[in-house]
């Protein structure tokens, strides 16, 4: 697509350089244009600056007048190959039942994992490739999945082999992350031993074999997975080429920050527990914390402390965890509302932290995330606005007038 934006009212999220994350004071800073024009030829960024020194275009021009135009939001976290809906788990949260407590009476991922092993890599697609659209409309330009539906080799692969349909298939950019360790299978109750072998030494040699993963992942928490258990997929993934980013800190803290960060984890996401040990090993280390506030909203647990991990020079992500138990919403313009309401972020560092610092958190950094020479035009237009503050301030609402993909 080549197309000119003209007399666009503030071109946001301008950067020269992508090979820094930011993080403390440089979180809150946004580079931005004020009346401003913005070239896209062959689908990437050409050119941009001021509307004084916009260039005679023989192309399609669109007219931006009172609008901004910013890259579109990176979700570097999701789970979003799912078979349907827990929508009755709610009414059992709403009587008193907490999220593990419905886990434990046959609810939860191992639920999703039995519905998901009846449907074909063709449903499996269908539904994703709606959820995707969906997530596109809503500002999301790049989309990091999951798998850890299928708890079973044939079913992980599944999973895996879906979304590499959709990388191939999808506008965005997509990385794949295998969460083989995802809840203990019924069959393996007794015996976790032996399935945390079949994920290390069976699912993962074949699924690195084929190409299907390019990161791999743990629910590390207490019911779930144990420290020894993040070490030793942690170790498997390096083995296989596997970066981690790891599900630790939702509900509890031991160890498994410091752990990942030493190990060398890409990210750790949740966070919500955090204790003073979790907040130094992320201080000394280059892992990214990942904040997932559209789970806390659902859940009603607790948010992930944002303002004092970036007071603490920590790099900070934001994405939406879209997934049927804990966050069944893909919208990031709702994760900026509460970031900066919840969490405590001034508008531009919970910008950065759902654009520029979560493509870092999902590796398409030198592709997204900004508005720089050279990468794709993922762009946001959005509605009449007064600046980027608007966006969280009509919380729960869309600023998105519309997307170019
Ligand atoms: O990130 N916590 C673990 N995994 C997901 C929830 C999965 C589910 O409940 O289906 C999460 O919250
Ligand atoms: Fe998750």
């Amino acid at each position: 697509m080549n197309i000119l934006l003209k007399n666009i009212k503030q071109l946001i999220g301008i950067t020269d350089d992508s090979s820094i994350i930011k993080r403390g004071k440089a979180q809150g800073e946004v580079g931005t244009i004020d009346n401003a024009y913005l070239v896209v030829r062959n689908h990437t960024i050409e050119s941009f600056g001021p509307m004084s020194e916009c260039p005679e275009m023989n192309m399609d021009s669109h007219d931006c007048a009172g609008r901004l135009v910013m890259p579109m939001y990176v979700d570097s976290h999701t789970h979003m190959i799912f078979a349907e809906s827990r929508s009755g788990e709610m009414s059992q949260r709403l009587h008193g039942k907490t999220y593990q407590e419905i886990a434990e009476s046959g609810g939860g991922i191992l639920n999703s994992a039995a519905k998901l092993r009846s449907l074909s890599e063709q449903q499996l697609y269908d539904a994703a490739q709606e959820r995707i659209g969906n997530a596109i409309k809503q500002g999301t330009g790049a989309i990091e999945i999951k798998s850890g539906y299928g708890l079973t080799i044939e079913d992980e692969m599944k999973m895996l082999r879906v979304i590499r349909i959709l990388k191939q298939l999808s506008p965005t950019p997509i990385k794949a992350t295998f969460l083989g360790a995802h809840a203990l299978p019924e069959e393996f109750k007794n015996n976790k031993d032996v399935y945390m072998h079949l994920v290390c030494n069976e699912m993962l040699p074949r699924i690195a074999g084929e190409g299907l993963a390019d990161y791999i992942d743990i629910f590390c928490e207490t019911g779930y997975f144990s420290l020894d258990d993040l070490k030793h997929v942690i170790e498997a993934g390096e083995k296989h080429g596997l970066k981690a980013k790891v599900h630790v800190n939702q509900f509890s803290s031991f160890g498994a920050v410091k752990m990942a960060c030493e190990m060398g984890a890409l990210s750790v996401d949740h966070l919500e527990v955090m204790n003073n040990d979790d907040y130094s090993a992320l201080a000394n280390s280059n892992t990214i914390a990942t904040g997932l506030p559209l789970c806390s909203l659902f859940l009603d647990i607790p948010y992930t402390p944002g303002r004092q991990l970036i007071d603490k020079n920590i790099p900070l992500a934001i994405a939406s965890d879209f997934n049927p138990g804990s966050a069944p919403s893909s919208n990031l313009n709702l994760a900026f509302g509460l970031a900066c309401s919840q969490m405590k972020l001034t508008p531009e560092e919970a910008f950065n932290a759902l654009t520029y610092n979560a493509a870092f958190a999902m590796e398409v950094q030198d592709e997204v995330g900004s508005i720089q020479i050279g990468k794709k035009a993922n762009l946001i237009i959005t509605k009449p606005a007064n600046g980027l503050a608007d966006i969280p301030y009509w919380f729960g609402e869309s600023m998105i007038g519309s997307v170019l993909i």
